[in-house]
């Protein structure tokens, strides 16, 4: 079976061609960096008009890539939410009006499921499996069940760890986006050199928390004057082992709430766009060693958002026999715990 995902949720218009051998046929990103730059961040009108113009020929190419005709593909999936929903808009319309041209069928894909499906892409990861998602809009640790079947453990009370980067970045004069710029500063800075808040870790459960973190990096900054190129970097790795830090404790106390509830996983998945970060990759790869769990995370241009996850997470969906009408409405808000396939063939 041949699946076209398609994705456009936030500011990458992707698309790509899955093969239910795991194949990816095609797989092609556009990004609206340049378009988004000069405003510090995602302006969500100037995003959905972009995705419009770019999603038609952005398939196109993605069918000659693979050389195959529209025919062929066995249904269609697109990001119904959660995201900006001018675009997850364009999107979704696009991939039901070419469902219902083809006669296929259209299946829904929740965007934070994709991210959470996939690792069974790339690897054989079976279910359960602790799950850190954690991108520009999320921060969540959750148990994946099976398809359509999460456990939530805890969340951010404020900001996402993907936008505490960017916020850190866009005060450090980093550009946007901010967290590959910060983590290149990083690599020459000093992690130790400033002691920064790590909110909520003295706590049980879960949850994140940011906000206080990006206060103390504001007043960090504003009081470093003048700011030489190593204060910047010593402020962007202290920032981000401040981060990494946060990360494994909420793991650590995941962990204990999986023995609470008598839950065995074999396997941590890091997954969305911070898990591009080789820093925090590497210090929750080591969590897991401690805890003799495998660790996954799916390769870079898998993490940051694009047309395969949704491709997969739509043939996982399809294999269990869902598909979705074309009257599905657009979510802004989509939390995992909400999902179920919605319609049998
Ligand atoms: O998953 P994603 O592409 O989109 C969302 O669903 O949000 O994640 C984008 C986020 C952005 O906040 C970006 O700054 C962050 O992932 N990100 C990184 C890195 N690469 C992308 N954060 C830290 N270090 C990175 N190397
Ligand atoms: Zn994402």
């Amino acid at each position: 079976m041949i699946v076209l995902g398609i994705e456009t949720s936030c500011d990458e218009t992707a698309c790509a061609l899955v093969r239910s051998d795991k194949v990816i046929l095609a797989h092609l990103v556009r990004t609206q960096l340049k378009e988004h730059q000069m405003f510090g961040g995602v302006v969500p009108e100037v995003a959905a008009r972009s995705h419009l113009h770019t999603l038609y020929p952005l398939v196109q190419e993605c069918l000659l890539q693979a050389d195959i005709s529209p025919e062929q593909i066995d249904a269609i999936a697109a990001t119904t939410g959660p995201g900006l929903i001018g675009g997850v808009m364009v999107g979704a319309s696009f991939a039901k009006g070419l469902a219902l041209g083809l006669d296929k069928p259209f299946i829904a894909v929740n965007h934070l499921e994709a991210h959470a499906l996939t690792p069974r892409l790339t690897h054989d990861v079976p279910f359960p499996y602790l799950l850190l998602l954690v991108s520009g809009g999320h921060c969540q640790i959750l148990i994946a069940h099976g398809v359509g079947h999460y456990t939530q453990l805890g969340s951010t009370i404020d900001d996402a760890v993907g936008e505490a980067f960017d916020k850190t970045a866009k005060l450090l004069g980093l550009g946007y986006p901010g967290g590959p710029a910060l983590e290149s500063q990083a690599k020459a800075g000093n992690p130790n050199r400033f002691t920064l808040p790590k909110p909520l870790t003295h706590m049980a459960g879960c949850d994140f928390s940011f906000s206080g973190l990006k206060t103390a990096v504001r007043q960090l900054i504003e009081s470093t004057h003048p700011m030489t190129d190593q204060d910047r970097a010593d402020i962007c790795a202290s920032f981000q082992k401040t981060v990494a830090l946060v990360m494994i404790s909420r793991l650590k106390n995941a962990m204990k709430m999986l023995a609470d509830r008598e839950v065995a996983v074999g396997t941590l998945v890091m997954a969305g766009g911070v898990a591009a970060n080789q820093y925090i990759c590497s210090a929750v790869k080591e969590f897991a060693q401690k805890y003799e769990l495998i660790f996954v995370a799916p390769p870079l241009s898998l993490c940051t958002d694009n047309g395969a996850m949704v491709a997969w997470a739509g043939l996982e969906r399809l294999q269990m026999g869902a598909c979705d009408g074309l009257d599905t409405s657009c979510r802004p808000r989509w939390p995992l715990q909400e999902l179920t396939p919605s319609m049998e063939i």
